[in-house]
């Protein structure tokens, strides 16, 4: 089976969140099952200088984008098969994938995308220049949301489509004359199409044309077809729903794993778990935290923004932070936010840090060196550090929404006995809620045997790529068979 894996972001070349995560990790577990599958890349800079032994697959010259190139390249460490496409004008520029350094979008980012969708189009049609027949695009969030579209416009025999949903809340809307300059047909600007609300709207036309539609959570693919979570686009997921899946995602274990992490000062598992409070301690001291193994430390790594929830943060806060515990923040985002959290360590040095900024190597040590992970989210399609942080023996908090709801058992009773509590959670995204649920998590913490049982439990958890493979595999099988 070959599947083209079309995504704009991948890890470690780019990334700006989980899906980098995903299309580094999911593509290599499908091909250990057999599949070939390729992965489709915009050229930015960091990606092209990190791959100096490609190879060049075709040079083609497409309406409205003019010239580019398509290299192939093998990814270092996996070597999955990359196909890289280079075109400067677009993508030879200092910033972000979807951003420029100060923070705006790049005001061409629906050309950009149209031609990464347009791309993953022509390698998944009879017309592709490569000599390698393509059975199913796999398209991943609004960034190539125009390739269904395109295939089912265009002429040559089309591969099917999955169209991934890594988060509904960023859809890649455009003004409605951006239609011509795109090459779509005036008669795909309809409900029936990929109009939305007057504009064009890329996720709309994944959503409308593929085959098939997934996305990274059950619970999640359940929330997208209702008024709260959905986005505006309930109404189409809940008619497409007959051909709507949701698959957890996995993690790269070896990437992240206390028994080897390259980032961590000292190595634990669950055998030995000593190791986990040298990394506590080294990370008090490199924040200007009190040195106190017996002080609990909360660890929070997020975007910033409404989804993540951290408001609810800095209102509990303040309490808690008089209870005498410490906390410690990784991330960026929303201005306000970031304010907020600065001042908030401005004034308590010794009990809170933060982070402002991306930095890899202090996400593994906060999840390594924190007694409990922080993750209040809105909404979570599917979410990764609450997976990492139970790899990592650092129950999460989490609020009961999608990826979160599926990957986390809370601490009750029963799943105390049973074995199976591995991190706690709440329902309304209000501060009382969650402050109960962390009350609920410092009341374990305080009893050593319950705590390490806890901690035992959620190191134990499977969330390798092995199983969602499989799942992905089931569905592209059962896609090509329908
Ligand atoms: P989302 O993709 O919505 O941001 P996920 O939980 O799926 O959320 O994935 C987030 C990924 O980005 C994780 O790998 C997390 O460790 C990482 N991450 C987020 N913010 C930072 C940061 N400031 N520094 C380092 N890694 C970060
Ligand atoms: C998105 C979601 C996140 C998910 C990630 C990878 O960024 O916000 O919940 O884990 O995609 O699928």
């Amino acid at each position: 089976m070959n599947i083209l894996f079309a995504t704009s972001e991948i890890y470690p070349l780019a990334k700006t969140g989980g899906l980098a995560d995903v299309s580094g990790a999911l593509p290599a577990a499908l091909r250990k099952l057999g599949m070939d599958v390729r992965v489709l890349i915009p050229g930015y800079p960091k990606v092209l200088a990190a791959l100096p032994d490609k190879t060049p697959l075709a040079s083609l010259e497409l309406p409205v984008h003019g010239a580019l190139r398509l290299h192939g390249a093998a990814m270092p460490d996996s070597s999955v098969p990359l196909i890289v496409i280079e075109h400067p004008g677009y993508f030879d520029r200092h910033g972000g994938p979807y951003q420029d350094i100060t923070g705006h979008d790049w005001p061409d980012n629906h050309l950009r995308f149209g031609l990464l969708s347009a791309v993953a189009a022509l390698l998944g049609s009879t017309a592709s220049p490569l000599h390698w027949p393509v059975d199913i695009v796999h398209c991943n969030d609004w960034q190539t949301g125009l390739t269904p579209a395109y295939l089912h416009h265009g002429s040559a025999r089309p591969a099917a489509t999955l169209m991934t949903i890594h988060n509904l809340a960023y859809q890649g809307i455009f003004p409605p004359h951006t239609l011509t300059e795109l090459g779509l047909p005036p008669a795909s600007f309809s409900i029936e199409g990929l109009e939305y609300y007057g504009n064009l709207s890329f996720l709309k036309a994944g959503l409308y044309y593929a085959d098939h539609i997934s996305t990274v959570s059950p619970s999640y693919a359940e929330e997208i077809q209702h008024d709260a979570l959905g986005f505006g686009m309930q109404g189409l997921l809940q008619h497409r729903r007959a051909q709507l899946t949701g698959i957890v995602n996995g993690i790269d274990t070896d990437d992240w794993n206390p028994a080897s992490d390259p980032h961590l000062c000292r190595h634990y598992h669950p055998g030995r778990m000593s190791g986990k409070a040298a990394v506590k301690r080294l990370l008090q001291a490199e924040h200007g935290l009190t040195r106190s193994n017996d002080t609990p430390l909360f660890g929070v790594i997020s975007r910033m923004t409404h989804q993540k929830g951290q408001d609810l943060l800095l209102a509990i806060a303040p309490q808690l932070i008089e209870e005498g515990v410490q906390i410690m923040v990784l991330g960026s985002g929303d201005a306000m936010l970031e304010t907020r959290l600065r001042q908030l360590a401005a004034e308590y040095p010794a009990q809170v840090g933060v982070v402002i900024g991306y930095d890899e190597g202090l996400a593994h040590r906060i999840e390594a060196g924190a007694d409990i992970f922080l993750m209040p989210s809105r909404f979570e399609p599917c979410g990764l550090n609450q997976m990492y942080s139970q790899r990592y023996g650092t129950p999460p908090v989490v609020r009961r929404t999608g990826g979160l709801a599926d990957t986390v058992t809370d601490t009750t009773s029963a799943s105390l006995a049973d074995g199976s509590a591995t991190g706690f959670m709440f329902d309304e995204a209000t501060p009382a809620a969650f402050l109960a649920a962390v009350r609920r998590a410092l009341a374990c913490y305080h009893n050593p045997r319950q705590w390490s049982r806890i901690k035992k439990n959620a190191m134990a958890r499977d969330f390798s790529w092995e199983t969602s493979a499989r799942h992905y595999q089931g569905l592209y099988q059962s896609m090509l068979a329908g």
